[in-house]
């Protein structure tokens, strides 16, 4: 089975509030809420990756300084194995715009678990309440 690695974000703004998108129509685990990110592309540094799908996804730029590790979760999909670490941001510039998703939402951290997510990013919700 392959591994795939996907950088993801939780972005927390001034409330400690965190940002979710919701996967669009036609696409894999479509509706689910998810944290932000992609694929890491071969020869690329997950913290580029994460940089560049910001920008494609949320119209923001993040500077790398901005980015801290957080925690890792890996969760075996029927055909691949995803890796995906995340990172915590608070601070981007512009204003975050939903490129490609169906919405957004900003959540308390204790709201979160409302919102139904892919298997890989529920485990991160009780990291993130624990931490924020
Ligand atoms: O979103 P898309 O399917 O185009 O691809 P991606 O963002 O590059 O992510 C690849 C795969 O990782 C997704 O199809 C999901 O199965 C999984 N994923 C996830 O479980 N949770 C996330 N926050 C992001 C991606």
């Amino acid at each position: 089975m392959p591994t795939v690695l996907v950088v993801a974000v939780a972005l927390v703004d001034v409330d400690g509030r965190v940002l979710i998108a919701k996967r669009p129509e036609g696409k894999k685990l479509a509706g689910l809420w998810e944290f932000p990110g992609g694929k890491v592309e071969p020869g690329e540094r997950p913290e580029a990756a994460l940089i560049r799908e910001l920008n494609e996804e949320l119209g923001i730029d993040v500077n790398e300084a901005c980015l801290a590790p957080f925690v890792f979760a890996s969760h075996a999909y029927d055909s691949f194995h995803l890796l995906m670490p995340l990172y915590l941001c608070r601070r981007w510039n512009g204003v975050v715009t939903a490129r490609e998703h169906d919405a957004l939402a900003w959540v308390k951290p204790n709201r979160l678990s409302d919102y139904p997510m892919p298997p890989a990013d529920e485990p991160l919700v009780a990291w993130l309440r624990d931490l924020l």
